[in-house]
């Protein structure tokens, strides 16, 4: 099975703040992005990589393109392309730009810089002939309330029908093809991609998802990494949580 990640790091990182987006500030060490890239190539399962970047990045001291495509630090990137207006769009450009012969798709967005390696492995085991996709989520702790516009609460709702869910989020390429033709079709603007997916009628499936395996949106996230990465030891993790 020849798989490919898409590397969505084309983003402008309005909610964070600040002139550069995101994915090119330095986390711990290292750009943002090279933190999930760094995963992709150690993996075993990843044969190649997407990176998907925004119009003009190239320019950015961060993305070195000589260095993203050098081929000891970063062998498995096949591509280093511009993205689209959303995130929808940027997943557009990465299918377009496959290598000839990717059967699976993984999607993951670079403001995850969490991402373990483990994590590939249990989602990739989901997919068969009976499930297209797998995602990983993560259930709810806390008290869930609908709440209306004036601020009042008006209904409980079961927090074990409700997920959090993250990336990367694997896919046989195929019916993720399909999937994004149908959203663009009708005009949809999928948040993620097993949103298209599961409108399209197929079935994607939860596996457990990574607590800390965050996505950087806010200052505050940014610093939660950030202490993460530094403080990051096998032998504290592994728990549900
Ligand atoms: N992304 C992308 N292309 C876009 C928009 C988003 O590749 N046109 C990527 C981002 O770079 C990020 C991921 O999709 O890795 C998840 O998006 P989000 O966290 O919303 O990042 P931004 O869109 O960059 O942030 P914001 O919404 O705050 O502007
Ligand atoms: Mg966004």
């Amino acid at each position: 099975m020849s798989t490919t990640a898409i590397l969505l790091a084309g983003g402008k990182g309005e909610r964070l703040g600040g002139d550069t987006p995101k994915q090119f500030l330095e986390l711990a060490g290292k750009p943002l992005f090279w933190h999930s890239l760094d995963v992709f190539e150690g993996s075993p399962f990843v044969d190649a990589v997407v990176l998907v970047v925004p119009s003009g990045a190239f320019d950015w001291p961060p993305l070195n393109q000589d260095e993203v495509n050098q081929d000891e630090r970063f062998p498995k990137v096949f591509a280093v392309i511009t993205g689209g207006e959303t995130r929808q769009g940027s997943v557009a450009q990465g299918m377009a730009n496959l290598p000839e012969g990717t059967e699976i798709v993984l999607v993951h967005d670079a403001a995850r810089p969490l991402l373990e390696g483990g994590l590939i492995e249990s989602l990739l085991s989901q997919l068969n002939a009976a499930c297209e996709g797998a995602i990983p989520a993560i259930p709810l702790e806390d008290a869930i309330k609908r709440v209306a516009s004036d601020g009042f609460v008006e209904a409980e709702v079961d927090r074990r029908e409700i997920w959090r869910v993250q990336t990367p989020q694997a896919f046989w390429r195929e019916p993720l093809e399909e999937s994004l033709r149908a959203a663009q079709g009708l005009a949809i603007d999928a948040p993620d991609c097993s949103h298209m997916l599961t409108r399209a009628g197929y079935r994607v499936k939860i596996v457990q998802g990574d607590p800390l395996n965050l996505k950087v949106t806010r200052p505050a996230d940014f610093h939660l990494a950030e202490m993460i990465l530094h403080g990051r030891q096998p032998a504290i993790r592994g728990g549900d949580s």
